[in-house]
């Protein structure tokens, strides 16, 4: 054998065992590969384009009203990858057999809905659910209404919304999960796993998106659709992290969002969508546009018409256009021209066609159409079990001074007061999906049901909240002048000994494009407490609203206050729960309650200042307001309960570790009252001095613990890196030394405090 030829087998030999150390394709991207390999490239165009059905407009409709007549032609015509707002295995059904059947490659649909807080059993609203501290019932409602949609022909929920809200005035409050990044990212989890399960494929589960990528809920003075401006360090370390936590769950989807941040379109923006979610955290699914955010970049000033809009969103990441007609209009030309390279829109068909066949529809693309299976699977006794259960644990004691709560069965004569008293609409809130209107069990309902005929109760509904139109398309119209029904309630209080004043926000008050200036009681309704305070001060207030409240005046006067959110189908039998004691409240806020709008945006996780206010508020030179506390009405992670937890000091294992090290702080808790009760244990730290400055207080653990009446318990927190560090504003990820401060307690306030330090 000469030497050549003894090296050029030593190299086949190399290069053979290279290549089986190649991992095969997986049959899911064999499968992939094969189909993108026959596409032409209007067919890969038409897999990016997605239409509303039209009979439900969730966002404004397009102004030539372009591509409304021809429908069903763009369908056979294979332009069409994706459908939202198709509703109903019928339909759904219909709408696929026009693609499967006349399309060249018939790719099915996939069809997307808003299955926000329930489809057609409603559930507490997204931001009531984080109330409950529990990620378990965000995930049990997640799942009850995957399984509902999915009964209906839906395959890909609009949801979860894992934007952290911290200002008030925005509407969209109501549908994430607070001001908070850690229990923002337990809940982001929940959801996701709610809605998909373990399993895709499984017709029992739905995909869900994770929205809106990035910094929506930052828009300037809370006005929807503003620009955003936050700095890198905010950007990573409070609002990434729960797309972060969705992405590790393995959420399908993503959707970008409507407002610029720092100037960049986020629809456009490349280091969003490409660097950070497709690259370092390796998503794999499609992002999808908001609701014509492409076409947006026109009045933002970002592109001079629809074709650059199409080639800033193709660009920056966005695979999927929703309702801007700007890739079905425009992708091939710039394709053709040279503009847009081809590897771009393989690669954001690919990740369609990839969720597709993770949902199995290339092996039944209509096996979610089950009309059987729609009629038996919605609005069960089962499920509304369960959202009367998510519903009272998703309620919040604000106050109960004078013991009157719970209801003691002494009391025989209840006034139920309000305009939201009876009302079967407003606790089934909005972003209601099939949630039918006036469906809800009203407060009035909830009570008549639990006193049987222990006590007498009395109803008047004292003024109307709102009048006129109440859709998802009207803004309200407040009622500012009729008192008409003042003296039946003022009469009915004065004839009980209790009186529930059922108050807050109608359900179209928060929600998309409600912003508000005003965030106190909108209408007569502070008139109307008044009133009646006049004549009676057994007042407990039920407050029902989807955005935090400014009610101090609320807050000083009435004795009791529970926070009952729109609390969803059983709104009212689970507020009765609560109100009478069968369920012990354990809700903690998970937003700060401003004192006045003017505090807005408020949050407890902010910096301290060069400036901090020392004790009294105040204070002029220093970083307050001169006609305001600094503090909230009611600090985030704020609830009472029935009966009285204590809290030990902290003990820590340790009080000096290396860097990597754990460290575990430990309280013991006992419950002094003489009912059980589950307490929200939160653990919040402070890295004191660090190069970037760090906030007040970071939640970083918390446990809900039942206790029973007089028993203690030792609950523990390990702290690791996982914990201690943060982002450098440039996205790594670092722990540094020094002291952190410790806290333990029932709120962001009320807490136990020791320290250790990093070496
Ligand atoms: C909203 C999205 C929603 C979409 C589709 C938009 O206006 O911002 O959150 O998923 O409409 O209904």
């Amino acid at each position: 054998m000469t030497r050549l030829y003894l090296i050029m087998l030593f190299a086949a030999v190399i290069l053979a065992s290279c290549s089986s150390n190649e991992k095969p394709m997986s049959k899911e991207e064999q499968f992939v590969e094969d189909l993108l390999e026959k596409m032409t490239l209007a067919e890969k165009v038409g897999q990016l384009n997605q239409y509303t059905s039209r009979w439900e407009m969730t966002g404004p409709a397009p102004k030539d009203n372009a591509g409304a007549q021809d429908l069903s032609a763009q369908l056979k015509s294979g332009m069409v990858g994706s459908m939202l707002n198709v509703i109903g295995a019928v339909a759904t059904r219909n709408a696929q057999k026009t693609v499967v059947e006349n399309t060249r490659l018939g790719i099915p649909l996939i069809f997307g809905y808003d299955v926000i807080h329930g489809f057609k059993t409603m559930f507490p609203l997204p931001l009531a659910e984080a109330a409950s501290w529990n990620p378990e019932l965000a995930r049990l409602s997640s799942e009850i209404a995957a399984k509902e949609a999915a009964a209906s022909g839906i395959h890909w929920t609009f949801a979860p919304m894992v934007d952290v809200g911290r200002d008030a005035r925005w509407g969209r409050v109501m549908e994430g999960a607070g001001e908070d990044p850690y229990l923002g990212s337990a809940f982001a989890k929940a959801r996701v796993l709610g809605f998909q399960g373990d399993d895709l494929n499984n017709d029992l589960t739905i995909a869900s998106c994770a929205k809106h990528f990035a910094g929506y809920a930052f828009s300037e003075s809370g006005r929807d659709y503003n620009s955003v401006e936050i700095g890198d360090e905010t950007l990573h370390n409070i609002v990434l992290p729960p797309f972060k936590a969705a992405t590790e769950a393995g959420v399908a989807t993503f959707m970008n969002a409507f407002n610029t941040i720092q100037g960049t379109p986020a629809t456009a923006s490349s280091f969003l969508q490409r660097d950070l979610l497709k690259d370092e955290w390796g998503f794999d699914g499609f992002v999808v546009s908001d609701w014509n955010s492409i076409g947006e970049m026109v009045p933002h000033g970002a592109a001079a018409d629809l074709k650059e809009s199409a080639y800033r969103a193709i660009k920056g990441g966005s695979d999927m256009d929703m309702e801007a007609r700007a890739y079905i209009d425009y992708l091939e030309e710039l394709v053709n021209e040279g503009k847009v390279d081809g590897a771009l829109i393989d690669d954001a068909v690919r990740r369609v066609l990839r969720v597709k066949y993770r949902l199995g529809l290339f092996d039944d693309p209509y096996k979610y159409c089950d009309v059987e299976r729609e009629q038996a699977m919605l609005y069960t006794g089962e499920h509304r079990e369960a959202a009367r259960k998510i519903a009272r644990e998703s309620m919040v004691l604000l106050k109960n001074d004078k013991q009157l709560l719970p209801i003691s069965d002494k009391v025989k004569s209840i006034a139920v007061i309000g305009p939201l008293a009876d009302d079967k609409d407003s606790p089934i809130g909005n972003w209601r999906a099939q949630g039918e209107a006036n469906s809800a069990v009203s407060l009035l309902e909830g009570i008549k049901a639990a006193v049987g005929n222990n006590a007498t109760v009395s109803y008047a509904e004292g003024c109307q909240l709102s009048i006129g139109a109440r859709t998802f398309a009207h803004a309200m119209t407040y009622n500012e002048t009729d008192r008409s029904g003042f003296t039946k309630a003022i009469n009915a209080a004065k004839r009980s000994e209790l009186v529930l004043l059922a108050i807050g926000e109608d359900c179209f008050q928060s929600g998309e494009g409600r912003s508000q200036t005003d965030i106190g009681l909108k209408g007569l309704q502070m008139e109307l407490f008044n009133e009646i305070y006049k004549v009676n001060k057994n007042i407990v207030v039920v407050l029902m609203n989807g955005r935090p409240l400014a009610i101090p005046e609320i807050a000083e006067k009435a004795p009791a206050i529970l926070e009952a959110w729109h609390a969803g189908s059983e709104a009212g039998n689970a507020m009765a729960d609560v109100l009478f004691g069968k369920y012990n409240p354990s809700g903690k806020l998970p937003v700060s309650f401003p004192r006045t709008v003017g505090q807005c945006p408020i949050y407890y996780n902010h910096k301290n200042t060069g400036r901090p206010v020392p004790e009294a508020e105040n204070m002029v030179l220093y970083s307050c307001f001169t006609d305001a506390p600094n503090s909230p009405l009611f600090p985030f992670g704020y609830g009472l309960s029935y009966t009285d937890f204590e809290y030990s000091g902290i003990t820590l294992d340790k009080t000096e570790l290396a860097k990597d090290a754990e460290v575990t702080a430990t309280i013991s808790l006992t419950n002094k009252g003489t009912v059980h009760g589950e307490e929200v244990v939160q653990l919040y730290i402070q890295d004191v001095a660090a190069t970037y400055t760090r906030p007040v207080k970071e939640l970083k653990g918390f446990k809900k613990v039942m206790l029973k009446a007089g028993e203690t318990k030792e609950v523990s927190f390990k702290l690791t890196d996982k914990e201690l560090g943060y982002y450098y504003p440039c996205g790594k990820y670092v722990v540094e030394p020094g002291q952190f401060n410790v806290f333990v307690g029932t709120n962001s306030v009320d807490v136990k405090q020791t320290q250790f330090s990093i070496l």
